[in-house]
């Protein structure tokens, strides 16, 4: 795929006052920074946050700069938005954008060193089949949303092809998302050494001291991102939750092998929006890459959801795609709505006031940062 635009990262100096956090080490030894500006910008030149090595020697540089506009133009209700839609909609040319969707994923994948067939067979060939029947609950009834085509398959997520793709999938939106990084490490180090760290200042910010202990990850996917929460939080228990049972299996059949007995997390096969977990039993409620994939009434419900699971002062964190990120309201045509095409709820996602949504919902302390190029995290606490 080419991503001319969102390869068009360039160095912005702000005389705005900056604040200042450090993040994990990348491999080269050198510190990454995250610089926030933090003036008002009402008016004004948006706002920029850069992320460069705290080393000024050389290294990768990356500026997380937000664009003009409140959306891209491709999404929501503008008439660009309504011709791709149109577009879209026709069998024919749908069925087209489809596979030449999936033939960019998979090459892009593989260009930047993303061994996206053979991590794919390795899952097919393997012993994953078994650990569904331990995960599924045959009483849920899935959402309308959740049944349609998505991401080019047919079946959407619930479908082994798609189970097996999905870590590969993660790794190419990580690399996509900061294309100067030289490596996948790398790329990893921003976009979840970022939205961790902005989880971690939330929490010891506003938690009045509660202490970590339980960790949620809804819409865990095959378990990356409740992976990385693992790591982070070394001394907690996590569940991670997905409405796919066939995710699930792959999460647990590659904790199964990287953990051996260690069994910190209990994967869940439910739904976020009415997870049937207990009220005030987490102290950390993520939801990481779920939102553009649901519909509006979706992400209300899980807001609420979280509201209900999290203990006074506990944190809420949401991270998904940016509208202000320069990079998607520069996407190319082709780009765009290729996207599209596999992501059938990304104009409700745009056109969400997730802020307004938590607020209205009851949170405190709402606040929003990009964490990297294309991504904001949204933090906010359970209400005292
Ligand atoms: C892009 S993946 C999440 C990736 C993962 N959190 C990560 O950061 O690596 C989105 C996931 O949300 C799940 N999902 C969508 N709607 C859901 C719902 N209502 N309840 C639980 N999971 C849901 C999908 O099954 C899918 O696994």
């Amino acid at each position: 795929m080419s991503l001319s635009a969102a390869n068009q990262l360039q160095y912005h100096h702000s005389a705005a006052r900056m604040s200042f956090s450090t993040i994990s080490k990348p491999s080269n030894g050198t510190t990454w920074a995250i610089h926030r500006d933090s003036c008002t910008h009402r008016g004004s030149a948006p706002p920029r946050i850069r992320l460069a090595p705290k080393s000024s020697g050389g290294g990768v540089t990356a500026d997380f700069e937000e664009g003009q506009l409140e959306r891209p133009k491709w999404t929501g209700e503008t008439p660009l938005s309504r011709l791709v839609r149109a577009l879209i909609s026709f069998k024919p040319l749908y069925s087209v954008m489809k596979l030449g969707a999936r033939q960019v994923l998979i090459s892009t994948a593989e260009k930047t060193s993303i061994p996206w067939r053979d991590m794919t067979k390795e899952i097919l060939e393997s012993d994953v089949y078994k650990e569904k029947d331990s995960i599924e609950d045959n009483s849920i009834v899935y959402p309308d949303y959740y049944l349609n085509p998505f991401h080019a398959y047919d079946e959407g997520n619930l479908s082994w092809l798609a189970a097996a793709e999905a870590e590969a999938a993660t790794m190419s939106m990580v690399r996509r998302a900061v294309p100067s990084a030289p490596s996948l490490q790398e790329a990893n180090q921003i976009v979840r050494g970022n939205w961790l760290q902005a989880i971690e200042d939330h929490h010891l910010k506003h938690s009045g001291g509660l202490q970590i202990g339980q960790i949620l990850d809804i819409g865990c996917s095959v378990g990356v991102s409740t992976r990385f929460l693992a790591e982070k939080f070394p001394s907690t228990k996590i569940t991670g939750l997905d409405l796919s049972p066939y995710f699930l299996a792959v999460a647990q059949r590659n904790d199964k092998r990287r953990n051996e007995g260690e069994n910190r997390v209990r994967w869940v096969h439910g739904n976020g929006e009415n997870t049937g977990l207990p009220s005030n039993s987490f102290d950390l409620v993520s939801i990481a890459y779920v939102f553009h994939e649901c519909p509006q009434r979706a992400i209300k419900n899980m807001v609420e959801e979280a509201l209900r699971l999290l203990r006074p002062g506990g944190t809420f964190a949401v991270t998904d795609n940016s509208p202000k990120s320069k990079i998607l309201q520069e996407l190319s045509p082709v780009l765009f709505t290729l996207m599209k095409s596999t992501e059938p709820f990304l104009d409700e996602y745009y056109l969400t006031d997730l802020e307004g949504v938590m607020k209205q919902a009851g949170f405190a302390n709402v606040q929003t940062a990009m964490t990297d190029p294309r991504h904001t995290t949204v933090t906010a606490t359970a209400p005292f």
